[in-house]
């Protein structure tokens, strides 16, 4: 086993352990309020028995982590496993108990759920509110306050209690595009009623297993159990021998080969009839012929955007700088005005060109092919434009990237 140190937001630091073979698949074990790292070994050596490699850390203001006076907010939280996430080289099953398992949620669920290869969420309760999530707190904080050497913060509880958890919980369920598997104590309450059943029933897809006589924690208490169950989850939905793809199997593990190809990433844009802008985050662009200049993209047939873009003479295609993350994020979800806070202007030939870009092509309408569930929309450049000092937002395996020379 090796001990480390990540970075989470704000720069806190959070240790870490690793265990199992350096080329395995990835297992990421993220704790519940008021336990470590430590709570979890005896799950993490049964996950590196089966060949798994696991990583564990102490969440802020939790065991050896940093107890940040810049404070314990459900969003701080949520960003320090984004950041732990973005350092892994490859993505996890993600293992996350009670309070880890609203972060795992919240970070796949609101995020991309392309972050991780899998989730199985434990003990985790639809919310603070419930009358057992609140004893739990109460006995935690009981705990915590009696303690010589308390092995956590317990000032974080204060912060982590408001409802609006649930709603945003709720919202993130139904995006968990991953395989999720559920595991709860069947004499805990705190996964019950029907807030928990409608999280639950919310995420597509998902493997419900009750753990006969756990109450508070179904590792720890049920260790065996709970080991053979998590062990089973992962060897179907996440198997340790390369994934394999024929015709008619998943899409995901199809997806997942696709992602081997390193991308750049771009947001194709064009004028709706009424002389809006819309637009999209597209990694399908493609160079097609320097005489004629042509290139294309694709777009899903069930992009909101697609019936303006292959009704649109002209569009334009934005390839991202790695300053722009953020706006690739804001084109690839939903809710949000995408054009009121992302700076853009009009082009010359009338399309929405989004300002400090890498390269911009303002093209006209060439051709349009229908390919499957993709129409493949085949562009003749009219002008392109271009800053030759900046480096690209890359993609690759689902994950944003930067260039990156030894
Ligand atoms: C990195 C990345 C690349 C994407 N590439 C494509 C693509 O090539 N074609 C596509 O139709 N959607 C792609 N998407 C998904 C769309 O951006 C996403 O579904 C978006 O919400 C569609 O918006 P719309 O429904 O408003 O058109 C990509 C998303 C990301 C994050």
């Amino acid at each position: 086993m090796k001990s480390f140190n990540l970075k989470g937001y704000g720069g806190v630091r959070l240790e870490a352990d690793m265990r199992g073979p350096d080329d395995a698949p990835p297992v990421l074990i993220v704790h519940g309020a008021g336990q470590t790292r430590q709570d979890w070994d005896d799950v993490a050596c049964a996950l590196e028995l089966a060949g798994r490699r696991v990583i564990s850390f102490d969440m802020r203001g939790h065991g050896q982590s940093e107890w940040p006076a810049s404070g314990y907010l459900l969003d701080q939280f949520v960003e320090d496993l984004k950041a732990v996430l973005a350092s892994l080289d490859a993505r996890p099953v993600i293992v996350a108990a009670t309070l880890g398992g609203w972060l795992a949620m919240l970070a796949l669920g609101e995020e991309g759920a392309h972050l991780a290869a899998g989730l199985v969420l434990v003990d985790t309760p639809p919310g603070p509110d419930g009358e057992r999530a609140a004893e739990v707190g109460a006995s935690l904080r009981r705990v915590a306050d009696s303690a010589r050497e308390p092995r956590w913060d317990a000032a974080l509880l204060d912060q982590l209690g408001s409802s609006a958890i649930q709603q945003r919980l709720m919202a993130a369920a139904p995006r968990l595009s991953l395989p999720v598997l559920s595991l709860k104590g069947t004499k805990s309450g705190l996964v019950e009623g029907p807030s928990a059943d409608d999280m639950l029933a919310a995420i597509p897809g998902v493997e419900l297993v009750e753990v006969e006589g756990a109450v508070h924690s179904s590792a720890s208490e049920r260790l065996e159990t709970f080991n053979a169950v998590l062990l089973d989850f992962l060897e179907r939905r996440c198997p340790l021998t390369p994934p394999e793809y024929r015709e008619g199997s998943d899409a995901r593990t199809f997806r997942d080969a696709l992602g081997c190809f390193a991308t750049g990433v771009t947001i194709v844009t064009a004028m709706d009839g009424d002389g809006n802008p819309v637009g999209l985050t597209a990694n399908s662009f493609t160079s097609v012929s320097l005489d004629p200049p042509l290139l294309l993209v694709c777009i899903a047939n069930n992009a909101g955007s697609r019936p303006v873009l292959e009704s649109a003479e002209r569009f334009a295609v934005n390839v991202l700088q790695i300053g722009q993350q953020p706006t690739s994020n804001r084109f690839a979800g939903r809710g949000e005005d995408r054009f009121a806070s992302t700076p853009w202007q009009v082009g010359e030939f009338g399309t929405p060109v989004l300002t400090g870009s890498l390269a911009s092509f303002e093209c006209g309408r060439h051709a349009l092919y229908e390919g499957g569930d993709h129409i493949i929309l085949v562009g003749k450049v009219m002008k392109a434009m271009f800053e030759p000092q900046r480096d690209p937002l890359l993609y690759f395996r689902g994950k944003y990237r930067r260039l990156h020379f030894a």
